[in-house]
């Protein structure tokens, strides 16, 4: 037995060396992947093919490992689907699942690889990192047999996982989670029941994992920013660019900034899928995006952060909006869908103007000067507080400045990419009930511009010398993250919900 002051000894040596390893700063990698899709959705493949095509993925997921660890690379992050690309179907996915264990079986695929049944593709990853020294951040598919007698498990006698792994620098498990809001097209997989609160540390900060749309709901988010104070944010997508507001890299820079958190997103890059749009957001700046729809490449973003990002104090998102009087305008108002929520607008209709519009408790205000009004082009300022019912339920609240895609008042809301008009200055507010609002500005040809607006501490986004660029957007987005919906709600949402999102895909595979 070893003494009790040696065993402090040693406790107190392990702590120094934990502390001085410790790294103030790191560098991460995301890889947007133009990932290889099955060749045929509707037939089965045997689990030959299906290996087969997960391993001409991962040979190009490994080019960029190397690569990235080459430029010094503590982390990489690889996108949702990264491996075996879309099947939206429960039967012909199986043969690409394997079963993933509980981190807490301390395991090492790359150099155990029989312990857990056939798992050559976990190997595989397992490996990519421990070879290249860096923690690897995959998306791949569990399954978890159950008994088919009983009420909740599947046909097929597996419950199926949409899945992220990550391996540390040896190659050990030390994450998987499973994605827990799935769109409505991805009936694949389920949902898991139990909470999935998924983090880790390292010497670089403590990390927490999300997939997709899992950014919009409270939980795991605001749990896992709030209590378990995790310093970066770890997230796989398969991203549509869903304009305006939820343009990949304009809404992921905000949500960062508003979360106070670092944020290492990775996009399937699939033009014929609307994807494309990844970065390495700090809470205070964009350290690097990507976004191209003209080229079929991938791309590999690395990047230094800090392992603590240091924030400024919270913003009082509502301070300045709730101690003025609105501003009267005999402006109409009228109302019109933006993503499937009903805004209530107001038109912009000098080159300079104080606007108030509200919508429920929500009142936004806006002062601009543009540099011109020209009449080829409009531009509204608009509010909606209200549940959000298509791709998931969840209540907004949001302040934006739009440009309309043509002059009719019909069109506000729907995606447009050019401008024309320069504004001189701007500042937008709104009286906000949530501290997590989210603040986007979209230049004219889709630019993300983070540093050319400020945050007041009283709420405010403003800009005072003009933009590099026409604006296309100005917004402040509130998710409302605490207010949950009432349990009987109605039931007609959910129809509605799909009709919208058919809707949508029309709309969208039209401009894109
Ligand atoms: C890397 O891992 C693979 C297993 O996927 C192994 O066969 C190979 O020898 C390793 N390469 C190096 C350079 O260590
Ligand atoms: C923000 O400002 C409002 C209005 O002055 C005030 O009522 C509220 O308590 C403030 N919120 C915080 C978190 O300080
Ligand atoms: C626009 O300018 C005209 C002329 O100065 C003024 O009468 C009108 O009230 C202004 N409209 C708005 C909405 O500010
Ligand atoms: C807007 O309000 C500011 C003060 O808040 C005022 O100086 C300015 O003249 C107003 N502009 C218009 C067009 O009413
Ligand atoms: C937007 O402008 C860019 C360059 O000015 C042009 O290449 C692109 O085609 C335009 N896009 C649309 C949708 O008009
Ligand atoms: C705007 O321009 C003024 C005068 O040129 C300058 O003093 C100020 O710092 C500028 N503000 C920003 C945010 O760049
Ligand atoms: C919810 O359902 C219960 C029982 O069906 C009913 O009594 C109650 O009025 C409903 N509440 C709302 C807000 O609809």
């Amino acid at each position: 037995m070893i003494p009790f002051q040696l065993q402090s000894y040693i406790a107190f040596f392990a702590l120094w060396a934990f502390k001085t390893n410790c790294l103030d700063t790191f560098i991460a990698a995301v890889y947007e992947h133009a990932v290889i899709l099955p060749p045929d959705n509707i037939k089965l493949d045997s689990r030959e093919e299906a290996l087969a095509l997960m391993n001409e993925n991962m040979d190009i997921l490994e080019e960029a490992v190397i690569s990235a660890a080459k430029q010094g690379a503590h982390i990489i992050v690889t996108p949702e689907h990264g491996i075996y690309g879309f099947i939206f179907n429960r039967v012909n996915l199986y043969p690409y699942l394997e079963d993933i264990p509980h981190p807490k079986v301390n395991w090492t695929p790359c150099t155990d690889d029989s312990r857990f049944g056939s798992t050559p593709v976990q190997k595989r990853l397992s490996c990519m990192a421990r070879n290249n020294s860096i923690y690897m951040v995959a998306n791949i598919g569990d399954r978890k047999s159950c008994d088919p007698t009983e009420s909740k498990c599947p046909s097929n006698g597996y419950y199926q996982y949409n899945t992220n792994v990550v391996y540390d620098s040896e190659g050990k498990l030390v994450a998987r989670y499973y994605k827990k809001y799935m769109l409505m097209n991805e009936a694949q997989f389920d949902t898991p029941t139990e909470p999935q609160l998924v983090t880790f540390d390292t010497t670089f900060g403590k990390f927490g994992i999300l997939t997709g749309f899992d950014i919009l709901f409270h939980d795991p988010v605001v749990p896992l920013v709030e209590k378990l104070k995790v310093d970066t944010i770890l997230l796989p997508v398969a991203w549509m660019n869903t304009l305006p507001h939820l343009y990949p890299t304009a809404f992921h820079a905000a949500w960062a900034m508003g979360m106070r958190v670092n944020l290492l997103v990775a996009n399937i890059h699939s033009i014929s899928n609307q994807m494309t749009g990844s970065g390495i957001y700090a809470p205070d700046s964009v350290k690097a995006y990507y976004f191209d729809k003209k080229s079929d490449d991938g791309k590999l973003l690395v990047s230094e952060l800090e392992s603590h990002p240091i924030v400024r104090p919270p913003v009082n998102w509502t301070l300045y909006a709730s101690s003025i009087k609105p501003f009267s305008s005999e402006q109409e108002e009228f109302k019109a869908l933006v993503l499937f929520d009903m805004f209530t607008f107001k038109e912009l209709i000098n080159d300079t103007g104080n606007y108030t519009v509200c919508q429920n408790t929500l009142c936004c205000h806006l002062s601009y000067k543009m540099s011109e009004k020209r009449t080829d082009e409009v531009y509204v300022v608009g509010a909606f507080d209200g549940l959000h019912i298509a791709e998931g339920e969840y209540y907004l609240q949001i302040c934006t400045l739009l440009k309309c895609l043509t002059t009719l008042i019909e069109t506000c809301g729907q995606p447009v990419e050019n401008a024309s008009t320069w504004f001189d200055m701007f500042s937008l507010s709104g009286t906000f009930d949530s501290p997590h609002v989210f603040p986007e500005l979209l230049l004219s040809g889709l630019q993300i511009a983070p540093t050319e607006f400020e945050i007041l501490s009283d709420g405010r986004i403003i800009n005072q010398n003009g933009t590099s660029a026409p604006v296309l957007m100005l917004t402040l987005f509130g998710r409302q993250y605490e207010k949950t919906k009432p349990p009987n709600a109605s039931v007609d949402l959910e129809t509605t919900s799909v009709m919208m999102i058919t809707m949508f895909f029309v709309l969208y595979s039209t401009i894109w």
